[in-house]
C-alpha cells in the first residue's frame, strides 16, 4: 500500500498518513546548519557536526519511535469541554486525530498541514541559504464558525552541544544546563561560561504569554512527550532550568476569529561570538549575533522570501540534469530525488540519518569521494574542495585514513587505516572532477599529505601515489592486498577475532600479509584508464606508460587467477584460500568483483564478462534487487570476519546491498544489454516500490543502503535509508550509462544502452558553461547503438558532444538504431 504520493511539479513527495512504516524524513540544510525532520515533525538540528555541536536531543532507538523533535501543541478551548482539546498537528507525539493530514517533503524543506475540530495548521520548516538557523513558519487558521481561544505551546529539547556526553555524561550534565530568557527569546548557553564561544536561541516573532525551560516543569516527572502537564494546565509555568534538562516552549494564547489566520514565524539558531566578546555583562551573553539573525527572519514575509529564494536555489540546481520521458518513476527519481539525496549524502557523508546516530562516523576517504561522483555536476566548486579536503588526509605513501572529521578535517586515528581500496577512489573522484569541468588546474594544487603542510606535494603526485599503492601492494597471485578490508568493509581478512565486542574495522590479529581482493584489482582496471588519460592530458607520457603497462599486468593477475570458470572470484584469504568460489561451501559468487569487473572491461573479448553477468543474474537476483553474495554464511568464520558476522540475508551477508547494484547496472550496458540494466535499476530504485511501503519500510523517495536478501525472514524490507553509496552510483548508472549522457575529458558523450520498449526521451544537462538538450529516439527499439547525431540542425561525426562554452542552449538529436 501507499502512503502517499510524488508532486513533481512541485518537486516534494506528499505523505497523506502520518503513521507511515517508519518514520519518513527529509533533510533541511544544505551548507552548515543542518535539520532531520520526519513526517511527524520529529528529528534534531546540528552546526556542521553531528556530534559536536549538536543544538536539540533527539532520542535513537526509542519507543515510541521518533521521540524529540520541534514540537507544537495546541489547546483549544472552544472544543473537547471545559479543559479545551489538546492536540499536536504533527500527529506525533500525542498521535492525535486529525481531520486532515499533510507531509509534504521538498527540496531543503517540509510542510505539514492538518486540522481538526475546525482548527487547521501548517507548518513550514527549513534552513534559509547562507544562514545558520532552521525556520518553524505556522499558520492557524480558524475554519469554523465561532470564535477560537488557542493556546499555542512549542517544544524543544536543547541538546547539551556534544550529543555523545549528551547521552551518557549524566552526572555532569544534570548540574550544567543554563538558560536565558528575554520577552520571546530562550537563550540555551549551557558551558558558554567556560569553554564554548557559541549557543542557541529559540524565538518567535511575537510577544508571547509565558513559557518553560524547565523540562520537569512542563512535562511533569513522569509524563512523556505526549503528555506535557504545562499545556494539559493551559499555563506556562516561566520555569528557568538549572542543570537537569533545559528545553524551550513559548506559550502564545492566540484568539482567532471565524475565517481568521494567523501566523507565528520561531528561529532556531546557532549563534557565535569571537573570543573576546563573549559577554554584555557578567553571566549576560553578547546577543548580537542573535539580534541580527532573528531581526532578519521577523517576520512571516521575510520568512516568505527566504524560502522563495531556497526554491530557486534548487530550482537551479537540479536544472542542471533534467529529465523528461515517459517512466515518470524514472524520470522523478533521476531528475529529481536521486540527485537530491547525493547532496545529502556529500553534505553529510555517513554521519547522522535516522541509521547513523551522528555521534559514531566521519567523513570516509572511499565514501567520500564515490559521494562527488553523484554531486560533482551540481556544484562543481564544491566538489573540488572537498577533494583537497579529502587528499590532505591522505598517508604519504597513497594509503589513508579511513575517515576524518568535518570540523578539524583531520584524520580520524581511531577508524585507523589500512583500507586497501581507499586510495583508488581518489583516483576516481578527480577523474569525474575534471571530465564535469574540464579543470586539470586542480592536479597542480599544493596539498599536505596526513594533514602536515610540510609534507605537502600537488593533487598530481597525491594521485599517483594512489596508483602506486596498490601497484606495489600486491600477494602471491599479482593481486592487490587487501589490507584491512577493501570496498566490503566486513570481509575483515586479517582480523581473526573472538573478543566479543572487538571492532572488525580496526583489528588485526593475523597480519598474513597474502590476503588479496580481485574487487580491487578491478577498480584498478576500471579507474586506472582515467589516470593514464590524465597523465597524457598533462604532458606526462612516460607515466601514462608505466601505468599502463600496470594495469595490463593487472588485469592479466585476474584473467589468471580472478576467474573461477563461471565468475569472478572475490578474494583469496589469509591461508591463500579462494573467496567466491565454486569451491567454497558458501560464499560462493560475490556481487562487487563481478560488477566491477565488467565495468572495466574485462573478459568482454573472451566471454567472461557476459558470463559472469549471467551468473550473477543466475544466482544472485531476485525480486528486490541483487544480494551481494550466495550462499549466505551460515555460521562464524573467523578467517573471515564481520560478513559472516550478520545472520543470513542481511547486511553484507547476503543482503540486497544496494551500493553494488549499479556496478552490475553499468557492467550490463558495457555489454549492451539494456533491458537487463534497466531491469536491475527498476529493482531497488524506491519509487518502482511506493506500493509495496508496508514490506519496503522506507521512504519511496530515497535509496536505501539495504534491503533484506532473499535468505532473510523479512526478505524486500529495506533498512539504513538515506547515507549510502548508492546514491550516487545510481545515478552515474542511470544518467551516465543508461541514458547514456556521459562526461569524458573532451566532452558529453552520447552512450545510451535502454531498455528496447523505451522509444524516446529527453535529458538536458548543463555543462561546462552550456546547456544541451538532448532528445533520443529510439524508435527504432534498439538496446544500443547510434545511427546519428544532430546538433544544432548540423550532422556530427562521433559520440562525443563538444564543449561549446558559450552559456547558450543547444539542440541534440540522437537516434538510436543498427
Ligand atoms: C557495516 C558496514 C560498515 C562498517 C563500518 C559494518 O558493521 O556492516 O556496512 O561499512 O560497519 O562502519
Ligand atoms: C558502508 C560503508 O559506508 C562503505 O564504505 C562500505 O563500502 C560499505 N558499507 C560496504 O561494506
Amino acid at each position: 500500500m501507499q502512503y502517499g504520493y510524488f508532486d513533481d511539479n512541485a518537486r516534494e513527495y506528499v505523505i497523506t498518513r502520518p503513521d507511515t512504516p517508519y518514520p519518513w524524513i527529509n533533510y533541511l540544510g544544505c551548507e552548515d546548519f543542518y535539520g532531520l525532520f520526519s513526517n511527524t515533525s520529529g528529528g534534531y538540528c546540528f552546526y556542521r557536526d553531528a556530534r559536536m555541536l549538536r543544538l536539540t536531543r533527539y532520542r535513537y532507538n526509542n519507543v515510541p519511535a521518533d521521540s524529540g523533535g520541534r514540537y507544537f501543541y495546541l489547546r483549544d478551548g472552544s472544543a473537547g469541554g471545559g479543559g479545551g482539546d489538546v492536540w499536536t498537528p504533527s500527529w506525533m507525539p500525542m498521535k492525535s486525530e486529525l481531520s486532515r493530514y499533510e507531509c509534504r517533503h521538498g527540496m531543503g524543506y517540509s510542510r505539514i498541514s492538518s486540522a481538526r475540530n475546525g482548527l487547521a495548521f501548517s507548518q513550514v520548516s527549513f534552513v534559509p541559504l547562507h544562514d545558520t538557523c532552521e525556520i518553524h513558519k505556522i499558520t492557524l487558521t480558524n475554519e469554523s464558525n465561532i470564535d477560537k481561544r488557542i493556546d499555542m505551546f512549542s517544544f524543544i529539547e536543547f541538546c547539551l552541544w556534544n550529543a555523545n556526553d549528551d547521552m551518557t555524561n549524566f552526572q555532569r550534565n544534570f548540574s550544567i544546563g543554563e538558560v536565558e530568557i528575554e520577552g520571546s527569546r530562550i537563550y540555551h548557553k549551557t558551558e558558554y561560561r567556560e569553554r564554548r564561544n557559541h549557543y542557541a536561541v529559540w524565538a518567535v516573532n511575537v510577544p508571547i504569554d509565558g513559557f518553560d525551560t524547565d523540562r520537569q516543569t512542563f512535562l511533569g516527572l513522569y509524563n512523556g512527550f505526549d503528555h506535557p502537564q504545562a499545556v494539559f494546565d493551559g499555563e506556562a509555568k516561566n520555569s528557568v532550568a538549572s542543570g537537569w534538562a533545559p528545553v524551550g516552549s513559548h506559550h502564545i494564547k492566540a484568539r482567532l476569529a471565524p475565517g481568521e489566520s494567523k501566523t507565528f514565524v520561531f528561529v532556531l539558531g546557532y549563534c557565535e561570538n569571537p573570543e573576546d566578546q563573549k559577554w554584555e555583562k557578567q553571566g549576560i551573553i553578547n546577543k548580537k549575533p542573535a539580534n541580527k539573525l532573528l531581526e532578519k527572519y521577523g517576520t512571516p514575509d521575510a520568512a516568505d522570501e527566504a524560502f522563495a529564494a531556497l526554491n530557486e536555489y534548487w530550482k537551479a540546481l537540479l536544472g542542471r540534469f533534467t529529465v523528461d520521458a515517459e517512466d515518470k518513476k524514472m524520470a522523478r527519481m533521476a531528475g529529481i530525488w536521486n540527485q537530491y539525496q547525493c547532496m545529502v549524502t556529500f553534505n553529510m557523508s555517513r554521519s547522522a540519518s535516522y541509521f547513523e546516530s551522528g555521534i559514531g562516523r566521519g567523513m570516509g576517504f572511499r565514501d567520500s569521494n564515490q559521494d562527488l561522483l553523484g554531486f560533482v555536476h551540481l556544484v562543481p566548486e564544491r566538489a573540488r574542495a572537498r577533494i583537497l579536503d579529502i587528499a590532505a588526509t591522505q598517508f604519504p605513501d597513497g594509503s589513508a585514513y579511513h575517515q576524518y572529521q568535518p570540523l578539524t578535517k583531520r584524520g580520524n586515528n581511531e577508524i585507523g587505516s589500512g583500507f586497501n581500496d581507499d586510495p583508488l577512489w581518489l583516483i576516481c573522484g578527480v577523474a569525474a572532477y575534471i571530465k564535469e569541468t574540464g579543470d586539470y588546474g586542480i592536479l597542480e594544487e599544493k596539498v599536505p599529505f596526513d594533514n602536515n603542510e610540510a609534507l605537502a606535494d600537488t593533487l598530481f603526485i597525491h594521485l599517483k601515489r594512489s596508483f602506486d599503492y596498490t601497484v606495489t601492494h600486491t600477494g602471491p597471485h599479482g593481486l592487490p592486498l587487501i589490507g584491512r578490508a577493501d570496498w566490503n568493509d566486513c570481509l575483515n581478512l586479517n582480523c581473526f577475532s573472538k573478543t566479543p565486542g572487538e571492532s572488525f574495522q580496526t583489528t588485526a590479529n593475523f597480519e598474513s600479509g597474502i590476503a588479496e581482493s580481485v574487487l580491487i584489482a578491478a577498480i584498478f582496471a576500471f579507474t586506472g584508464p582515467d589516470y593514464v588519460e590524465i597523465c597524457r592530458r598533462t604532458g606526462r607520457g612516460d607515466e601514462a606508460q608505466y601505468a599502463e603497462k600496470a594495469i595490463a599486468t593487472m588485469t592479466e593477475a585476474v584473467n589468471n587467477h580472478g576467474w573461477d570458470g563461471g565468475w569472478f572470484l572475490r578474494a583469496y584469504d589469509a591461508h591463500g584460500k579462494k573467496i567466491g568460489s565454486r569451491e567454497c561451501e558458501d560464499g560462493k559468487i560475490f556481487i562487487e568483483s563481478n560488477g566491477f569487473a565488467v565495468m572495466a572491461g574485462i573478459g568482454l573479448k573472451d566471454g567472461r564478462a557476459q558470463k559472469a553477468l549471467d551468473s550473477v543474474k543466475e544466482h544472485l537476483d531476485t525480486k528486490y534487487g541483487i544480494v551481494l553474495l550466495q550462499p549466505a554464511y551460515k555460521d562464524y568464520h573467523i578467517e573471515l570476519g564481520e560478513v559472516s558476522s550478520y545472520p543470513p540475508g542481511y547486511k553484507e551477508n547476503a543482503g540486497i546491498f544496494c551500493h553494488n547494484n549499479p556496478w552490475v547496472t553499468i557492467g550490463e550496458t558495457v555489454l549492451g544489454r539494456g533491458n537487463r540494466a534497466f531491469e536491475t535499476y527498476t529493482k531497488i530504485c524506491p519509487a518502482y516500490r511506493e506500493d509495496d511501503s508496508d514490506l519496503r519500510r522506507m521512504e519511496p523517495y530515497v535509496y536505501a543502503q539495504m534491503v533484506a536478501g532473499k535468505d532473510a525472514v523479512r526478505h524486500g524490507e529495506a533498512k539504513n535509508s538515506w547515507l549510502t553509496g548508492t546514491a550516487a552510483w545510481t545515478f552515474v548508472s542511470i544518467s551516465q550509462y543508461i541514458l547514456g549522457v556521459r562526461p569524458v575529458f573532451d566532452g558529453l558523450l552520447i552512450d545510451p544502452c535502454v531498455p528496447s520498449n523505451m522509444k524516446n526521451y529527453t535529458v538536458t544537462r548543463h555543462f561546462r558553461g552550456a546547456d544541451y538538450h538532448i532528445m533520443v529516439d529510439n524508435s527504432a527499439g534498439v538496446e544500443k547503438g547510434i545511427k546519428s547525431i544532430m546538433v544544432d540542425g548540423n550532422p556530427h561525426n562521433g559520440a562525443v558532444l563538444p564543449v561549446f562554452g558559450d552559456n547558450k542552449a543547444h539542440n541534440i538529436i540522437v537516434t538510436m538504431g543498427k
